[in-house]
């Protein structure tokens, strides 16, 4: 039974105080909290079989490296792969955008070519492309945003062309919690021979991604903003295109044999792995993966729709006392951005900490989007499934304080 009270009690961090006060954790698109079983898993690998992996063939190496390989496995279930050479680790979302920046981008991309992105991207699915199109001498193409805050895909049409060679886009805004129609993007962008690279940063932590179903071309995320470690990440790519992509970075374990001035490269995935990997993090991301099936994606999505509801109830009664909510004119999930006139955010942050609430305040590494909003910063609450309505009152509370302090 999918209960999140019952549920929280496996997060040890939810015993703690913060200014005498229980936390409740509402910064959860920044990253999510650790269930015992990760943090165990963790502490397994250090105590019993610590040991670098595709190397030895003492017991101990050969136990990390199955282990190892297995989260690999279990990625590739978790989001519909067809084989396990489709799942890279990197250390993050950001690193796997910039694996395929450099790799795919550094061969696939001339003079011309245009990328599109859009207005909503965090800046670790901005940054690497307009980075990409200054080495080329490419054009970076951004579909905007409408009045109502959801994309407008009709001039997206328009922007694609022969010339587009690849669209980056989210699958779920981390600042608006909006989730473009990615079967839509995807299908016009491979109409004109356009990859897609679907940021999963924020979605793939709150429901299921089927990348066979998506057909998206690649699929970045981070294990931190779904119950696992920091300093694991996951770039997916189709089988083909992976193969024919260039190493990112060169070393020891990406490649096969070496002589004094030319090496050869090793076999997917390991081509794009090099150096010793963050053995112990991907080994406890598998927890994190066990953690999720047993609770099940539909379960948080449906779950996530219900708290957020709640949330907009509650903070939308307080609008006549300048609080604006940052709600685009579709569905959203568990992301709840707001702002209150002639208070700044980071004070509404700090008020809330106050009452032991923590939730972010400041550009959420969105800063064209937040520009573009007329705001210098918004302050944002987000929900994993461990959060209560109980704790959205605790919000209120502290939003009830902000007022009080700034508006008497
Ligand atoms: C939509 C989106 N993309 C990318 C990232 C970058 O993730 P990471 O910092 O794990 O690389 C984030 C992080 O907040 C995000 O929300």
């Amino acid at each position: 039974m999918f209960d999140p009270k019952k549920l929280k009690k496996d997060f040890p961090i939810f015993s703690r105080k913060i200014n005498d006060k229980s936390l409740v954790y509402l910064d959860n698109a920044s990253t999510s909290q650790k269930p015992k079983s990760v943090i165990n898993a963790l502490t397994n690998y250090y105590e019993t079989f610590n040991s670098n992996t595709h190397r030895g063939i003492h017991t101990m190496s050969e136990e990390a490296t199955a282990a190892y390989e297995d989260t690999r496995e279990h990625v590739m279930k978790f989001i519909n792969a067809n084989l396990p050479k489709e799942i890279i680790f990197t250390r993050n979302t950001t690193e796997a955008i910039n694996l395929v920046a450099y790799s795919w981008g550094e061969e696939n991309i001339k003079s011309g070519d245009e990328i599109i992105v859009s207005a909503i991207e965090h800046h670790s699915n901005l940054v690497p492309w307009q980075e990409l199109c200054r080495r080329k001498n490419a054009t970076l193409k951004i579909i905007p945003i409408k009045t109502d805050l959801t994309l407008d895909l009709a001039a997206y049409e328009k922007l694609l062309s022969k010339k587009t060679k690849l669209v980056s886009i989210t699958a779920m805004s981390n600042v608006l919690g909006y989730m473009p129609d990615l079967n839509k993007i995807i299908k016009s962008a491979h109409k004109v021979g356009s990859l897609v690279l679907v940021d999963g940063a924020q979605s793939v932590a709150h429901m299921k991604a089927d990348v066979k179903k998506l057909d998206c071309d690649f699929l970045a995320f981070s294990s931190h903003k779904m119950l696992g470690p920091t300093g694991v990440g996951v770039l997916y790519g189709k089988f083909e295109i992976l193969s024919n992509m260039n190493p990112f970075m060169f070393g020891g374990d990406m490649v096969k044999s070496v002589e004094q001035h030319k090496a050869y490269w090793n076999d997917l995935p390991w081509k794009f792995e090099a150096g010793t990997p963050n053995i112990a993090d991907v080994i406890a991301f598998d927890a994190a993966l066990t953690y999720l099936d047993k609770i099940g994606l539909e379960n948080i999505h449906k779950y996530d729709q219900q708290l957020l509801k709640y949330a907009v109830g509650k903070f939308s009664k307080y609008e006549k006392d300048g609080v604006s909510l940052i709600l685009p004119k579709s569905d959203t999930s568990s992301i709840l951005s707001f702002s209150i006139k002639g208070i700044h955010p980071h004070d509404i942050a700090q008020i809330f900490n106050d009452e032991g609430v923590a939730i972010r305040s400041g550009y959420h590494c969105s800063q064209p989007l937040i520009e573009h909003l007329n705001l210098s910063s918004t302050a944002r609450m987000s929900f994993y499934f461990y959060n209560t309505e109980a704790d959205i009152d605790r919000a209120e509370i502290a939003l009830k304080r902000t007022l009080k302090i700034f508006k008497s």
